[in-house]
């Protein structure tokens, strides 16, 4: 079974289970952590914000144009920042850690 590692803004650390295909936005909600995902995966509200472990960046796919454009009109974001609605999980991103971002 595959695991990504999620931190709360608590500085909590949570291994949950991921599937292949699922968006990581969706692993952590189905988890029950407090991610909003207002828009629900639309790529329309950059509630889904974290920060990607630097080493994990360099295996995700790039953001496009428009998820750079959400980016663009959330708040406290720096180089680490995706949004997790954007992220489809892979077997390749086995032991993904992302941080919740301030809301
Ligand atoms: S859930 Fe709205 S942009 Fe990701």
């Amino acid at each position: 079974m595959s695991n990504i590692w999620v931190v709360d803004r608590e500085g909590v650390e949570y291994q949950l289970e991921a599937k292949s295909g699922a968006k990581v936005m969706e692993i952590i909600r189905g988890a029950g952590l407090p991610i909003e995902a207002s828009c629900g995966g639309c790529c329309a509200c950059a509630t889904c914000h974290c920060y990607v472990d630097r080493e994990w960046l360099p295996k995700l796919n790039p953001a496009d144009e428009e998820e750079l454009d959400m980016l663009d009109m959330a708040f406290d974001v720096n180089d680490q920042s995706r949004l997790t609605c954007q992220i489809r999980f892979a077997e390749s991103l086995d032991g993904l850690r992302v941080t919740l971002a301030p809301v």
